[in-house]
């Protein structure tokens, strides 16, 4: 059985971030987000390979992950001449599938028991399954009706307020039979939420839904992308690199370097190489990638802070992301929601 991940949108709402760093390795801790995936991916053992679908910076993405062979598992790229869409993507890479494929959307992150999706979908002889999730607000999402039998009999994408029926939206993870593929046109950009799903509801085909209450979550904006940061902090979510256990849920590299008077507060995550000076203090949900500088009587509280940044003396970063090598000056105050793209220079005494 193969798995399609989609991974070529551009990550728009991650921007600055995503300019250099296409949103699906943006890291989450120390790992390229897919890795979180392919994790999941890799407890089914009947997926012998993975198809990565992709358009933006799609080279990038390849010196990562290779032929998988580091991961133990077998990794294929199909780069689409242009943005297929959804629906089209999945065509477009499934082009000569002929048993059901699992398909991902290339941002979510969740435990999901994918091999019980995959019974489902077997034991209902459905055309297409789609695991539904429950969430506040589904306006950002697909939102899905299904019948007491648990079959699909609505989808909204991005529905508008008078639209909301129900919690339960597309959690972005599907089992498909190719040959409900014909449908798709080739070369145009088509979607799989606004016009695949619908059309299977039309025509009345078995469309199971498949309801996940666990932990599920789309990494797709800035809020979002320190929330997953927090819920694994939290233990809301296990995954490597973070571990809870030690005192105050500290994660501290082991060659990392904290002077005589400088304060930590957990739960938070320092990688290899950083340095952090007397004085400084780096609060609770703090975030600081591979030698990350952090001077005297700095605060870092909240924040992620990815790889060879440099905070200065008594400069203040709150609940901001910060892109690779960006310099934060001294005495500057970086507040709330603040997302600075990589190499970002904050002049002294600047206020963001
Ligand atoms: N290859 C390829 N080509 N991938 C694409 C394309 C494309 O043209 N367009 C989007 N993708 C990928 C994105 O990289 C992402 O991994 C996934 O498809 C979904 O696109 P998003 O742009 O993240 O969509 P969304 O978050 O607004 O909504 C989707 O996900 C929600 C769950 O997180 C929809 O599927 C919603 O129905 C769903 O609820
Ligand atoms: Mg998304």
């Amino acid at each position: 059985m193969k798995a399609i991940l989609l991974a070529g949108g551009k990550g728009t709402r991650l921007r600055p971030l995503t300019i250099h760093t296409p949103k699906p390795i943006v890291p989450i801790f120390n790992r390229p987000f897919l890795h979180y995936q392919l994790d999941l991916i890799r407890q089914v053992p009947e997926i012998d390979e993975v198809i990565l679908s992709l358009n933006y910076q799609p080279r990038r993405i390849e010196e990562i992950f290779g032929d998988g062979s580091d991961l133990g598992i077998r990794i294929r790229y199909v780069v689409e001449p242009m943005p297929l869409g959804t629906a089209g993507a999945i065509k477009y890479a499934g082009d000569r599938l002929t048993e059901s494929v699992v398909v991902f959307n290339g941002d979510v992150l969740t435990q999901l028991d994918l091999a019980a999706v995959i019974r489902l979908h077997r034991e209902r002889a459905a055309r297409a399954t789609i695991v539904l999730t429950p969430v506040e607000n589904p306006s950002a999402y697909g939102l899905v009706e299904t019948d007491a039998a648990g079959n699909v009999q609505r989808f909204v994408e991005k529905p508008s307020p008078d639209e909301i029926t129900t919690d339960r939206i597309n959690a972005g993870i599907y089992v498909l039979e190719p040959d409900t593929f014909d449908r798709i046109p080739s070369d145009v950009a088509w979607s799989i939420e606004r016009s695949y799903f619908p059309s299977l509801i039309e025509r009345g085909d078995t469309f199971a839904a498949y309801v996940y209450e666990g932990y599920w979550i789309d990494i797709g904006t800035p809020e979002k992308y320190v929330q997953v940061h927090r819920d694994i902090m939290d233990g809301r979510f296990r995954a490597a690199p973070f571990d809870p256990t030690p005192e105050g849920g500290v994660s501290l590299a082991a060659d990392a370097r904290v002077e005589a008077g400088a304060t930590i507060e957990g739960p938070c995550f320092i990688d290899e190489g950083v340095t952090v000076k007397a004085g400084a203090r780096i609060g609770p949900y703090s975030v600081l990638g591979r030698q990350v500088l952090v001077e005297e009587d700095a605060t870092v509280d909240g924040s992620v802070v990815w790889p060879n940044g440099r905070v200065c003396r008594e400069a203040t970063v709150r609940e901001a992301i910060l892109g690779r090598n960006c310099h934060v000056g001294r005495s500057v105050r970086v507040g709330a929601g603040a997302v600075l793209g990589d190499k970002t220079i904050l002049t002294d005494f600047s206020r963001v």
